[in-house]
């Protein structure tokens, strides 16, 4: 991915840094306004933003925590970045586990977002290949990731993410809540966890609550609906036979493209998986199909 700013400033499971160039060919040519409500670390709205789409945004995610970080960074990067360059924040394995026991105490709960956000990008640095994962009790259990110096204060980054969420919705909302008020001519990118193509293909754990085959269902109900009222929808999913079989209506067009994914059973451990976009609408490319 570019260096460019902004950009995520969390590596999040399922990150479209990869294929933003690929997605890109595929955005409406207009649209009014851009809702993303399954926003993770929020690659595609920033791709959009750093393109000068300067509409309106509303961007939303069930992930609570992961709200809360954009809304810190939108509303007190200077103190969010006060806190991340303390000496608190060193990347010392004795230190990290220190840090991620922090939520296991009762006091935990009346922390202020600034220290709690500052933890949460601090353990995405230093932890084991940047995972997001929590237990049961929504305790954070990634191990340390032993890099050497790791950026954890990027505050360059952090500065263009606060600005290109200044008029930003941000909200704590299932995906359904999030687009009830979208209209026509409205642009909606939904990136959900993918349905997977095997039982253990891909890795959903992002809430305790994960993302089964009723919420594909649900996911393709409200993709339905989008589509009557008028609204330009484009989705990201796995290749999985469930997938193909609920867009199957004719008004969708769907593409296959290739995305570098780790798979466990390819002894290199990654390889190009065959992933798809589905639309709604027209784009100058009409297939742009590189199988
Ligand atoms: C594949 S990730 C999105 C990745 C993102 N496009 C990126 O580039 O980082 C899916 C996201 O959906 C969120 N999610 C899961 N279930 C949800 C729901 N019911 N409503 C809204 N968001 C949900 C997860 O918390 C996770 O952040």
């Amino acid at each position: 991915m570019s260096n460019e700013v902004p950009r995520p400033f969390l590596k999040w499971a399922g990150g479209k840094g990869q294929l933003l160039n690929t997605i890109d060919d595929y955005f409406p040519i207009q649209f009014n306004r851009y809702f993303e409500p399954f926003l993770g670390g929020g690659a595609v709205f920033f791709h959009l933003y750093r393109q000068d789409f300067k509409g309106e945004v509303f961007l939303s995610d069930v992930n609570e925590e992961l709200v809360i970080a954009y809304q810190t960074i939108r509303d007190s990067v200077d103190e969010l970045i006060i806190e991340l360059q303390s000496e608190t924040y060193r990347a010392k394995e004795k230190k990290f586990y220190e840090i991620r026991a922090w939520d296991r105490k009762p006091e935990w709960k009346d922390v202020d977002s600034i220290q709690r956000i500052a933890r949460m990008i601090y353990l995405n640095r230093t932890c084991y290949n940047g995972l997001y994962r929590v237990n049961k009790k929504g305790q954070f259990n990634v191990p340390f990731g032993k890099y050497d110096n790791p950026t954890i204060c990027d505050e360059v980054n952090l500065r263009a993410v606060s600005k290109a969420l200044t008029n930003a919705r941000i909200q704590c909302i299932d995906f359904g809540e999030a687009v009830k008020d979208a209209q026509k001519g409205d642009f909606i990118y939904f990136d959900s966890p993918y349905q997977p193509v095997s039982d253990t293909a891909y890795f959903t754990d992002y809430t305790a609550a994960g993302f089964g085959e009723d919420e594909q269902r649900r996911l393709a109900t409200v993709f339905g609906e989008l589509h009557k009222r008028g609204c330009l929808v484009l989705e990201s999913n796995s290749a999985a036979q469930l997938i193909q079989d609920l867009y199957s209506n004719k008004e969708y067009v769907i593409n296959t493209i290739q995305a570098k994914r780790a798979i466990s059973c390819d002894p290199k451990g990654r390889g190009n998986v065959a992933e798809l976009l589905i639309r709604n609408y027209e784009t100058t490319v009409q297939t742009r199909l590189v199988e």
